[in-house]
């Protein structure tokens, strides 16, 4: 089919109308999704567009008087009403990453199934998994009618106290990329739209709506952007969320430089902009830089940009008619190749929670990143008759991130009344208990609990009896705040007190991002379980038994001290200037020779593998580098292979250059082809736009972690230069 396109009549609109009328047509059913969008955009009227470009809030918000059309799904995220004599389904938005959110409290709570925290997912280093987890928590939207879903979160983690990493997939734009490109494209499968965010450099939440993110260029290209770009190539979603903070003086949803430069010229993204929850701040400008469609009308500011305004900017002349056409030429687009038109949602179909509870448990699973395990203290010994566990709620459930992500848990809060318990919360732990769960698990074994900060006398009393301890450590992050790099309340203290009672003592942390440890050398055992969803307690359980072997891999590096990181004291306001660059995470500490805590791509297993045979060899622009893994240990496990590069000049030592996580019997050899994107290889000059790669020496390594590298060779390239526009062939 070509440009002649196949307009159906409505039956009913051809009842409804007089004799002689014009012909109301409905939607534009063949044709490629452009053809489709041209056609039924001839048919619009002006008040028909704009109402595209418009986006309500979809829950009442009593603060700014607001009561959401009544069209829209009971505590969602959005609205943004459809043309239904032109066969246009309205957009129901609801948040986000890591399941089917609810805004607006207690009273329009929607029980949804959890996935762990998307730096959870990062963790796995499993692109399959993220994309299953991805589909899962699409289903659980379509099965709710909503067909757009506010999650693909990538934004960088530069500054390790962002109150929402948590939501993000790590420090490494090749990871973070993949990871999220994967869950993008697993959303999508249920023929809905996910939506990428924050773009921007949206990377703290301290002064959020202002903050100004200040990186150079070229440095901005191989970090941020490039975790975006790979983000979009991957999981072509259909729609982008311009961001709250500025870039380069001028807030994200009016930046052209972000907007139509780079998204549209370059990347070529053919779906539309969104705005975040208020986060355009004019009419004009922002219509002219590339941004689609205001979300969030309805909430507390009062000037909006398109509310009622983007007519009269056209009366005007301050924004062209073929602007208008073409944004919502871009809205119907993704609508029709997503699958919004052909296959619309409706509300109230059932979800199996049981199947849906055990992606997430297998993501959780997957994610987990034992740290630490001298003596092999893990997994739990056959031997231990009496295991203490100390605090964190750990009788109880799992801790879950905060802010517009929330999702409600089928069942309830299991430690309900903690602060906040309104907006920027409540905090929610999922029920799911780790000590039930390790009671099933260890059937004839006498685990007790204490509470840990609220009687540390009696926490060590009871760790002082046992065979082994485990402490539970939590910190609470959200949305729009930022959080210490530690963990709250006396537990630091705890766990010091209850490690001197019992040297076994293992330390499982359920926290948003990298935290300080000043107990690190007093613990033999250390087990990062980030915010491990629904099932996380029977997760925990699992990995703490060695019913399941820890396989997860660190996506961030975990500092030593706050001196380490680039900018030490309290998130910025104002202008920040990230001049690190691009020499973000381990690149930093690389760099400067900073000793880390854990570094980044760490993770150890209950058995042993061996990274040997390095072959590599140049492949189209890039490399391909051939390698053995072998599980050299007692027993099947996974082992995520690491690929790093370095080359001359760089902002730093090496970067992450592939990986692929395998999983391999006792004994079993694995030949693997890791295949280094060039983009990886190259720098971006901004005096010759695109990715240059001088000729010369390059390193190639791989190994266990960014700090553990087993083999290395050195290979010599010949010059090469690759356009902005350049994009690897899909595979
Ligand atoms: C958040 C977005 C979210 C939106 C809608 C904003 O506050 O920054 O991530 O999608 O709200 O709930």
């Amino acid at each position: 089919m070509t440009a002649a396109l196949c307009l159906v009549v409505s039956a009913q609109a051809v009842e409804a109308q007089e004799p002689g009328a014009p012909v109301v047509l409905a939607a534009a059913t063949t044709g490629t999704p452009a053809e489709r969008a041209q056609a039924t955009l001839a048919q619009m009227t002006q008040d028909e567009k704009l109402t595209l470009l418009k986006g309500y809030f979809g829950t009442d918000f009593p603060p700014a008087k607001f009561e959401a059309p009544k069209e829209a799904r009971n505590g969602s995220a959005g609205y943004v009403p459809g043309i239904p004599r032109l066969g246009i389904p309205p957009q129901w938005q609801a948040d986000a990453g890591i399941g089917v959110a609810t805004q607006g409290g207690a009273a329009e709570k929607r029980p949804r199934t959890a996935l762990p925290s998307g730096l959870a997912t990062a963790a796995s280093w499993d692109p399959e998994l993220a994309f299953a987890a991805g589909k899962m928590i699409g289903s659980e939207a379509r099965a709710d009618g909503f067909n757009v879903l506010l999650g693909g979160s990538v934004n960088l983690m530069r500054e390790p106290r962002n109150g929402r990493n948590f939501e993000y997939t790590g420090e490494d734009p090749l990871l973070a990329g993949i990871m999220a490109g994967a869950q993008i494209a697993g959303v999508q499968s249920n023929q809905i739209i996910s939506t990428v965010k924050h773009f921007a450099v949206n990377d703290q939440e301290t002064d959020r709506n202002d903050g100004n993110a200040i990186v150079e260029e070229g440095a901005l290209r191989m970090s941020d952007l490039l975790a975006f770009q790979i983000a979009i190539e991957r999981g072509e979603p259909g729609s982008v969320m311009c961001a709250y903070n500025r870039v380069g003086g001028l807030h994200a949803c009016e930046q052209p430089f972000l907007l139509n430069q780079v998204l549209r010229n370059e990347w070529r993204f053919p779906g539309y902009v969104m705005s975040d929850w208020g986060a355009a701040h004019s009419t004009a400008a922002a219509a002219n830089a590339g941004l689609d469609q205001e979300s969030g009308y309805g909430l507390q500011r009062a000037d909006w940009f398109s509310a009622d305004k983007l007519g009269k900017a056209v009366a005007a002349g301050e924004i062209s008619q073929a602007q208008i056409d073409l944004m919502v030429t871009r809205i119907l687009q993704s609508m029709y190749a997503h699958g919004l038109v052909d296959n619309p949602v409706s509300e109230g179909h059932p979800i199996d929670f049981a199947a849906n509870r055990a992606v997430s448990q297998r993501g959780a699973e997957a994610g987990m990143v034992l740290l630490k395990n001298e003596r092999d203290v893990l997994p739990l010994a056959a031997t231990a008759r009496r295991i203490a566990i100390i605090g964190g709620h750990a009788d109880k459930g799992v801790l879950s991130g905060g802010g517009s992500s929330q999702v409600y848990p089928d069942g309830t809060n299991a430690v309900p009344g903690i602060k906040p318990t309104s907006w920027p919360g409540p905090v929610v732990f999922y029920p799911s208990s780790p000590l039930e769960e390790l009671r099933k698990l260890l059937p004839g074994v006498q685990i007790d609990y204490a509470e840990g900060t609220a009687d540390p006398a009696a926490a060590v009393r009871l760790a002082a009896q046992a065979d082994v301890v485990l402490v539970f450590g939590t910190q609470w992050a959200s949305e729009s705040i930022d959080v210490p790099l530690s963990l709250a309340e006396g537990q630091d203290a705890l766990i010091d007190a209850v490690a001197g009672a019992n040297p076994n003592t293992v330390v499982v942390l359920q926290t948003g991002g990298p935290v300080l440890m000043p107990w690190v050398d007093k613990v033999p055992a250390i087990i990062e379980a980030w915010y491990p969803g629904r099932a996380g307690g029977a997760a925990i359980a699992r990995i703490l038994t060695g019913a399941a072997n820890p396989s997860g891999h660190l996506p961030a590096t975990f500092p030593r001290s706050l001196d380490q990181l680039p900018h030490p004291g309290d998130p910025r306001k104002g202008d920040i200037v990230y001049d690190e660059g691009a020499a973000v995470g381990y690149k930093w500490f690389d760099k400067h020779g900073h000793e880390p805590l854990f570094p980044f791509g760490h993770g150890l297993s209950y058995t042993t593998f061996e990274i040997d045979h390095l072959v590599v060899t140049p492949e189209g622009e890039g490399l391909v580098a051939m390698v053995e893994v072998t599980n050299t240990g007692k027993r099947a496990g996974a082992e995520v292979v690491q690929v790093y590069v370095s080359g001359m000049g760089w902002e730093a030592p090496r970067r992450l250059g592939g990986f692929e996580r395998v999983e391999l019997a006792s004994g079993e050899t694995r030949q693997l082809d890791i295949h280094v994107d060039p983009r990886v290889l190259a720098t971006w000059f901004t005096g010759r736009p695109g990715w240059t790669h001088p000729a010369g020496a390059y390193t190639v390594s791989a190994g266990h972690s960014s700090r553990e590298l087993d083999d290395s060779v050195t290979i010599e390239l010949p010059p090469s230069f690759l356009p902005p526009e350049w994009r690897p062939a899909k595979s």
